[in-house]
């Protein structure tokens, strides 16, 4: 009890302690307002105490790859506990499995893994995936696998759903021997949806195929157990996910994976740092995780704080964190749900299939762009719109929706009209979002679905097919720019 008391005042220190929450902007109608961020699903907001403990490491920062001066040490030292704070986090056990940094996000991680397994098992072809993947877990895998399969999804009266585990089981049953592996996202980053991970897992390993989680939208989210579980077939080989979902915006993308999948694979990436001897003629690849696998000067502080922030999470723990944000987003789903308009896309029965941070709707009879334009310059709520990079996913929620519309224009046009509605709104929750935010997101689209046509009015479509207001302009107050940040502190 004492425990959980500490645990939720922890949340609610750290939930209110992010850099940004208080950004205040003018919108079209001359007010001033505080930003409702519900665009972390695209990049989250800085946790403080992430922000300020680099802050403070600066003041012993140096390279690593040395111990010798006292900030090589410390450097060196607190660099590789980030890789080992990330492993248990992940719970991943680190006589098993390594983690090392590349890229900015998930996308690096997900390229250089599709090379690793390609490489791994060079006489399996197949790489099995979700309709619902993000590009990132799906071109790496066009690109490097010979062959990808997307696997359908569950469809509850027409609503898309998890993965459909009987159409996965079939193509492993029927491509036995030649699947390589399956890459799955943990949560969807268009509906929040969440894949059922460790039961994907068994199943794949059953038929003798790997597991890759792309895990972007699961790891800032949900509590994740790679490894330790009592049946081994629901363990994770490999999960890549990004620093900057994950309340730390620049820092690395993180790889988590078993090191016999990697230990016999020349890394993709050579130079300093990963090689034990160089000879003109040749060189010896060490044979130490994770040295071997990060070539190059890695982003020290940026890993710095992203195990900081996770260390921050799993104090809280991830399971209240989630039970938490659920309750947010499921009441959130149920007042949009409410509005006359708004179609939200995907399964909406939780108990069906869970959800985690993210919802994608549309208003019936106003384009998605016009919906997020309003958002942001009437109402300071800052969403996405378009596919998400999910094209293939969001295409096939939308497809009812377009040939509604297709009767209602030209045939000439569907074309043109089809690129300009092919999309959604997408609100997306984090640590820092509030049942008030839900409430102010509710009051926005009440208002927008009921002056629709005075709002449309305010508009026009640009070359790029952008909405724009008419009159109102990005105003000065509402603007950043380092070079002014520079002059003044120059002039200071
Ligand atoms: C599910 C999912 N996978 C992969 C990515 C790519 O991540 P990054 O942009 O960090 O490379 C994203 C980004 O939105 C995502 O949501």
């Amino acid at each position: 009890m004492n425990n959980l008391k500490t645990r939720d005042k922890l949340l609610s220190k750290v939930a209110a302690d992010f850099i940004g929450l208080d950004t205040v902007y003018k919108t079209a109608d001359g007010r001033k307002s505080r930003r409702i961020y519900l665009d972390s699903t695209a990049s989250t907001l800085m946790m403080r105490a992430a922000h300020d403990a680099v802050e403070a490491f600066y003041n012993h920062y140096a390279n690593t790859h040395s111990i010798l001066h006292f900030s090589a040490r410390i450097s060196s030292e607190q660099y590789h506990w980030a890789h080992e704070r990330i492993l248990s986090f992940l719970k991943a056990d680190p006589e098993i499995y390594t983690c090392f940094f590349t890229g900015s996000g998930t996308t690096s991680g997900i390229n250089r893994l599709a090379r690793v397994f390609r490489d791994y098992r060079p006489d399996r072809h197949i790489a099995l995936i979700s309709l619902m993947e993000h590009h990132s877990n799906d071109l790496p895998h066009r690109k490097h696998a010979k062959k990808v399969i997307h696997i359908p999804l569950n469809s509850h009266k027409g609503r898309p759903g998890c993965i459909n585990m009987e159409a996965l089981e079939n193509e492993l049953k029927n491509n036995k021997g030649s699947v390589n592996y399956v890459a799955v996202t943990g949560v969807s980053n268009v509906t929040g949806i969440i894949n059922p991970i460790y039961d994907i897992a068994e199943l794949a390993h059953e038929y003798d195929a790997l597991i890759l989680i792309d895990g972007a939208q699961l790891v800032a989210h949900l509590p994740v157990q790679m490894s330790g579980h009592n049946n081994p077939n629901r363990n994770i080989d490999a999960l890549v996910f990004s620093g900057h979902k994950t309340y730390v915006p620049g820092s690395p993308g993180a790889v988590i994976c078993r090191k016999d999948i990697l230990e016999n694979i020349e890394p993709e990436e050579v130079g300093g740092g990963m090689v034990e001897n160089v000879f003109v003629e040749s060189y010896e690849v060490k044979t130490t995780f994770p040295d071997r696998e990060e070539a190059g000067t890695p982003n020290i502080p940026g890993a710095i704080g992203l195990a900081t922030a996770i260390d921050v999470l799993d104090r809280i723990g991830m399971q209240e964190i989630f039970e938490d944000e659920e309750k947010l987003v499921l009441t959130a789903m149920d007042k949009l749900q409410k509005i006359p308009g708004v179609i939200i896309y995907g399964e909406i029965d939780c108990h069906i299939c869970p959800r985690a941070a993210s919802i994608s709707f549309n208003v019936k009879g106003m384009d998605h762009g016009l919906v997020a334009a309003i958002l942001n310059d009437y109402h300071n709520i800052a969403v996405r719109n378009e596919c998400f990079c999910a094209h293939p996913y969001v295409k096939e929620m939308i497809l009812d929706d377009l040939l509604d519309a297709a009767e209602t224009i030209a045939e000439e046009d569907i074309e043109e009209v089809f690129k300009l509605k092919s999309g959604m709104v997408r609100v997306s929750f984090g640590l820092y979002n509030t049942m008030a935010d839900g409430d102010i997101l509710e009051k926005a689209l009440i208002d927008i679905t009921e002056k629709a046509a005075s709002y449309a009015a305010q508009y026009h479509v640009d070359g790029n097919g952008n909405y724009c207001h008419n009159h109102f302009k990005l105003e000065r107050e509402n603007h950043f720019s380092v070079s002014e940040f520079i002059d003044t502190y120059v002039g200071g």
